[in-house]
């Protein structure tokens, strides 16, 4: 509750509005209650004698006094005007409900939007290793499943919990003001009913969180089946999936049927209580006007039971809203941990303007986390890496897949901090620097390209929003992209789709490239991909990283070892050490690894072709 009753405080002045909207309502329905007494007066034509028959009832006597003034001008006529008065009333009460409505749905609005807004901004802010050690899942789920939750057991339950103590206050002020003994006595039977309902509700509340849990599973299992949905029809596992979500679905519905059988039988019992309690309070109420001296007369006694009836929805109301915030609880607790997580550190430190001398690994060491989720060691992925790359030079990365070249490259970044050692950038250590700045230098062509679901255009000009179209061309054309855009249907402004579904690998990696030399950085990090893209959209990729590369400093991971003959060294890594470094033309000479590694590549390319010319044989 603290961390909503927190974030309420920046809006104070709208929550104290509907406070008092809500109040006038509740005066207003009081007020429409109490009327009820006087058209009786008036039907049953009661003697009046001036406001002084009930001693010591300040409402009582008002009324009367109002009664008198109005009964000289006939009883017709004064029919009509409580007719009036009432709708008058009635309508006054109707307005502030609304008022109060609207106050608090633009009030829950804000609130999970901001909400909202946090969670994005914190799960962009996070180190990317904080998704090393937690589920990318888990932070879905809060943005899906936890915003809703909050908003419904959380502020829900608050705006009914502020409603019915609101409404519950005024009505029993007004009870106790009616008639002292007769609320005590009310007062006395409320704390059974509230026992009783409530057994009644924790039992339903256990099951729904069940309920809850399962239909989220029911959510995931959907979810899961469509992304994965390729690979469900590739290996033909359309009735497996379909046997296991029904397995699920018939537990789950199970459970709904149990769950509404127990709401539908909490309505009667609560109903059976009510009941009881307005006939004991006919019953003690009728003997209390039976003896006139107890200030109670009949026509108080129809308000009081009147407002006593009206109070029991809020009364039903107080008691739902504490357990749903009981409910509520786990969910704000896991919303206020997340946005309490370290983030990454912000600006600060030396800014980057240009590339000076170039960068050197001193004894890095690197591994994802201490420990796993099981407790277990992590082991090494970088042990003790010494690598220079001066500026306006090349090096390429080698190495099997796992060997820790893309760690590597992550670490220039800084989207994980070394375990040991150290990284200089112009003689500083990384840390140093201010991390934006840092990142600005760097142009980064990920080994799995990412696109968004936008504009060609926008996808190259992502975090370089001032980039002119001219600018964004030229970068494409760099990129060997310009033409194939130029055939989009809209050209730069064709929407890619999802994570540019629309494009090939080649088409992709060409614009991811585009993006990087749009930034003009200092560093380059080219992560080449490794889905196995046909020769010409090879050659193409292959001709734009050419031409990037002039004259930049780089670091290139290569996974096809004929582009990277011509670098000015090659470095091997293995297990996250590096077991050689050269030229090509020397490390072909020592025999090692690498030439093992470029044998191994030819020896495939050959098999392929074999296997080409083979088939094309057989067809002849
Ligand atoms: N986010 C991560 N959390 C934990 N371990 C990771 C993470 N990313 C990579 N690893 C592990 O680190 C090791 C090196 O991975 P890395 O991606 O750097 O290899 P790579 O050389 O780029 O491989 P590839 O050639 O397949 O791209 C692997 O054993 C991998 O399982
Ligand atoms: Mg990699």
């Amino acid at each position: 509750m603290k961390f909503t009753v927190r974030r309420l405080k920046r809006h104070w002045v709208r929550a104290l509005l509907f406070v008092v909207l809500a109040s006038l309502g509740v005066l207003f329905t009081i007020a429409t209650a109490l009327s009820v007494a006087d058209f009786l007066k008036l039907l049953f034509n009661d003697n009046v004698s001036g406001g002084d028959s009930v001693p010591g009832n300040l409402v009582a006597r008002a009324l009367e006094w109002l009664y008198s003034r109005l009964i000289v001008y006939g009883t017709g006529k004064a029919l009509v005007f409580f007719s009036l008065f009432v709708l008058a009333t009635y309508t006054m009460k109707n307005l502030f409900c609304y008022l109060a409505a609207v106050t608090m749905a633009r009030l829950r609005c804000h609130l999970v939007k901001e909400l909202r807004d946090d969670l994005f901004d914190k799960s962009l802010r996070m180190p990317v290793g904080y998704y090393v050690t937690h589920r990318k899942g888990d932070m879905l789920s809060r943005f899906g499943g936890d915003i809703i939750e909050y908003e419904e057991n959380v502020i829900n339950a608050l705006q009914s919990f502020v409603n019915a103590v609101v409404s519950m206050f005024f009505y029993l002020l007004m009870l106790f003001y009616i008639n002292v003994k007769l609320t005590g006595f009310v007062l006395c039977m409320l704390p059974l009913i509230v026992f009783v309902v409530s057994s009644v509700t924790r039992r339903l509340r256990r099951n729904s969180v069940e309920l809850q849990e399962r239909g989220a599973r029911l959510t995931a299992m959907m979810e899961e089946s469509l992304t994965g949905l390729k690979i469900i029809k590739a290996y033909t596992a359309i009735d497996y999936f379909n046997r296991q979500f029904r397995k699920q679905d018939d537990a789950y519905t199970r459970l709904r049927v149990s769950v509404f059988r127990r709401i539908d039988m909490a309505s009667p019992v609560s109903d059976f209580l009510g009941n009881g309690i307005v006939i004991g309070i006919l019953l003690f109420g009728s003997m209390l006007v039976m003896r006139s001296d107890q200030g109670l007369t009949p026509e108080l006694f129809v308000s009081y039971i009147t407002l006593f009836v009206l109070m029991i929805p809020p009364a039903k109301e107080l008691t739902t809203a504490i357990s749903q915030m009981k409910k509520g609880r786990g969910c704000e607790e896991r919303l206020q941990g997340m946005l309490e997580e370290d983030e990454e550190p912000g600006p600060g430190g030396v800014a980057l303007e240009a590339l000076r001398s170039g960068i050197a690994f001193r004894h890095v060491s690197f591994r994802y986390g201490d420990v796993d989720a099981s407790g277990a060691v992590r082991p090494w992925v970088l042990d003790d890496i010494n690598l220079s790359i001066p500026k306006g030079r090349q090096v390429a990365l080698v190495g099997s897949s796992g060997s820790g070249k893309s760690t590597l490259a992550d670490l220039i970044s800084r989207f994980y901090d070394v375990s040991q050692g150290e990284i200089l950038l112009d003689g500083r250590p990384l840390r140093d620097y201010d991390i934006a700045s840092l990142r600005s230098r760097i142009g980064v062509v990920a080994q799995d390209t990412m696109l968004f679901n936008d504009t060609v255009a926008a996808n190259i000009a992502y975090g370089y929003p001032q980039a002119t179209r001219r600018q964004i061309e030229q970068a494409a054309r760099v990129a060997n992209a310009h033409e194939f855009i130029m055939r989009l249907p809209d050209g730069y402004d064709t929407n890619i789709g999802d994570h540019g579904d629309t494009l090939s690998g080649g088409q992709r990696q060409r614009i991811s490239i585009a993006r990087a030399v749009l930034h003009q950085p200092d560093i380059l990090i080219l992560d080449e991909a490794t889905s196995a893209l046909d020769t010409e959209s090879e050659r193409q990729v292959q001709q734009a990283l050419e031409q990037v590369l002039q004259g930049r400093t780089a670091l290139i991971i290569a996974h096809r070892l004929s582009t990277i003959s011509r670098f000015d060294e090659i470095v091997v890594l293995e297990e996250g050490r590096i077991v050689e470094r050269g030229s090509h033309h020397d490390l072909m000479a020592a025999g090692g690894r690498y030439s093992e590694l470029v044998r191994l590549q030819q020896t495939d390319a050959d098999t392929t072709l074999f296997t080409a010319t083979d088939t094309d044989k057989a067809l002849e």
